[in-house]
């Protein structure tokens, strides 16, 4: 971990990683980047265009791409990353020694009843059947797990708030400053 903290925040989707990450950043006064968001401005493409004409695999290095340039830019950010941004190209090893890593966490069920509202926009789930939703996000959550457990710190995602967020952080800072 740095001395100048980049917050990443990261989670599946639908974990409420935007919404946290833009108030965090305005409760802290620090810049916020929304890495999806970012990389549809400055490839002028939605993601769903992106994964259907260039394919995942084109997506998830220009998220390694992004998030590179802008943890360089050395002025500490509020990132809030994608659902998979953690899971590919070993962006977890460098999001760890960049910054604070934390685990936004949901249950299965939980994801499943926020993404049923919300699966058109999401590439990933564009494609699966209302009945399949449900196992199809707790095996993903599943495997994905493996990559998110590792963050710094977990957080529960109901009922967060930036304020549990910020004291977090607080708390883990001063842990980690006794070492
Ligand atoms: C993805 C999550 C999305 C977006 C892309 C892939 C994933 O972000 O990066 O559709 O692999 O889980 P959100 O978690 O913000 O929806």
């Amino acid at each position: 971990m740095h001395a100048s903290h980049h917050i990443f925040l990261c989670g599946f989707m639908g974990s409420g990683k935007s919404t946290q990450g833009k108030k965090l950043a305005s409760l802290l006064r620090m810049r916020y980047i929304d890495l999806d968001k970012h990389i549809q401005k400055l490839e002028n493409k939605t993601i769903e265009s992106i994964f259907e004409t260039l394919g995942e695999k084109h997506f998830r290095d220009l998220e390694t791409k992004y998030l590179k340039e802008l943890v360089q830019e050395k002025n500490p950010k509020i990132f809030s990353l994608g659902g998979g941004t953690v899971c590919f190209n070993n962006n977890i090893e460098f999001i760890k020694s960049s910054g604070i890593l934390i685990y936004i966490n949901m249950t299965a069920a939980a994801l499943s009843e926020r993404l049923k509202k919300s699966k058109q926009n999401r590439p990933l789930l564009k494609n699966i059947h209302p009945d399949e939703i449900n196992n199809f996000i707790e095996q993903k959550l599943k495997d994905r797990q493996l990559y998110y457990t590792q963050a710094h710190l977990t957080i529960e995602g109901i009922n967060l708030t930036a304020t549990d967020l910020n004291n977090a952080i607080l708390q883990f800072k001063k842990h980690n400053e006794k070492k």
